[in-house]
């Protein structure tokens, strides 16, 4: 493995985040007297690496869209999606070759109401719901608001391979009585940063189209694929399998836009499209227009930001992956290969029976407890590596001065 010290200068790099401001800049000291999120305020003193939020700097193409529709005091209602049905497409068709027809995009506040409201709109009966974890947290937070009974369905472990869907649990688990109604994919998923397998995602679209399972697909991630991985779209593979399903999806997570508030959810088929007709026209009210703009901007100008973002992001992987094997014991990474999170096994860690609970006490390091991702995440925690690299080399150095 490639030492920490080389790895660190490779995240370095020219010295500049994606936006083109000095890592000094991203100082957590400044940046705690700069910006109000929830990053910055839940757990002031402690070095925050929990929700995911970047520290980057918003690409210049949003920033001046964001600008240009304030100086023209356009801060109104939106009824519909309106151009950024072709930016999506466009993004979508060249980046993954999925054809998206734009009269399937439908807007929705965000992609937490994405899912509630399809759900709603595709299940109003609601029913059981499988939820392969451990799993981004927020899904269980959706998941109260709509009429369903969370059933969790650990992922396989693999031996040489990162773990995957267990098709063989979905089959049994759907054709159990009372069977199941649906089933929330992360796609890519958080935590691991998983890029699921074209076969997994077809075995699950064959399963759910024998079973009569609505598959919403929460594609959040999409956009932080990593140079070398393949993401697929669910869409395309559900209207291949006669799979009910829906995507759901931002520029929110790629160009850390969360607090614009836009989001879509996108029919697979005709047949998903008919039935989000029954969306209440509020869902699309709800959206900020202002997110609305910034989202255009992201897809259409925004994406040589986002692959800096991403290049990034696999840079302080590695630096991540190097500081943990040469400083901390008992520690294992997930190999990631989407987006700016890591999945960190402390199982071993001599670090307790909490060990995110430890961290944030004794060494105030923020990371999101692996309890709170489901089955499978106990004695695990995510970190957040959309930072400067000096920023994780602190984490580190806090964490392993605890096993000292
Ligand atoms: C998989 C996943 N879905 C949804 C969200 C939340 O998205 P939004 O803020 O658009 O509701 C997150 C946030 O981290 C996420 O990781």
């Amino acid at each position: 493995m490639t030492s920490a010290d080389d790895c660190y200068r490779a995240a370095i790099g020219a010295g500049v985040d994606p936006g083109g401001t000095p890592w000094a800049e991203l100082d957590p000291a400044l940046l705690a007297r700069r910006r109000t999120s929830t990053k910055w305020t839940r757990f002031p003193g402690a070095l925050p690496m929990f929700v995911a939020e970047m520290d980057f700097s918003v690409a210049p193409e949003i920033r001046r869209a964001l600008i240009e529709r304030i100086e023209a005091s356009d801060t109104g209602y939106l009824d519909g999606p309106g151009p950024l049905a072709p930016a999506f497409a466009d993004f979508a068709r060249e980046r993954w070759g999925w054809a998206i027809p734009h009269d399937h995009v439908h807007l929705s506040t965000d992609v937490a109401t994405g899912v509630v409201e399809s759900l709603r709109a595709l299940r109003p009966e609601g029913g059981r719901i499988a939820v392969p974890t451990p799993v981004y947290p927020g899904f269980f937070e959706m998941l109260v608001e709509v009429p369903f009974e969370v059933v969790e369905v650990p992922l396989a472990d693999r031996a040489d391979a990162p773990p995957c869907l267990d098709l063989a649990a979905l089959e049994r688990l759907f054709a159990e009585e009372p069977g199941i109604d649906a089933l929330l994919l992360c796609n890519p998923h958080n935590p691991h940063g998983i890029v699921h397998e074209r076969e997994h995602l077809a075995g699950l679209a064959r399963l759910a189209a024998a079973s009569e399972v609505l598959v919403v697909s929460d594609e959040i991630h999409a956009p932080l694929t990593h140079r070398g991985a393949d993401f697929v779209p669910f869409a395309p593979i559900a209207a291949a399998a006669g799979a009910l399903a829906v995507v759901t999806t931002s520029a929110s997570k790629g160009w850390n836009l969360a607090g614009v508030k836009c989001a879509m959810i996108v029919a697979a088929d005709e047949r998903a499209n008919e039935l989000l007709r029954a969306l209440p026209p509020e869902t699309a009210t709800r959206t900020s227009i202002l997110g609305l703009h910034a989202s255009i901007a992201a897809f259409r100008e925004g994406r040589d930001w986002l692959d800096r973002a991403v290049a990034q992001s696999e840079a302080n992987l590695q630096l991540l992956e190097a500081l943990v094997a040469e400083r901390l014991t008992g520690v294992r990474v997930a190999r990631s290969r989407a987006g700016y999170l890591a999945w960190l096994d402390l199982r071993d860690a001599g670090l307790g029976e909490r060990p995110q609970k430890r961290i944030l006490a004794d060494a105030a390091v923020a990371l999101n407890d692996g309890r709170s991702f489901g089955l499978g995440g106990e004695g695990h925690a995510r970190i957040n590596l959309a930072c400067a690299p000096d920023t994780i080399v602190e984490a580190i150095d806090r964490i392993a001065r605890l096993q000292a």
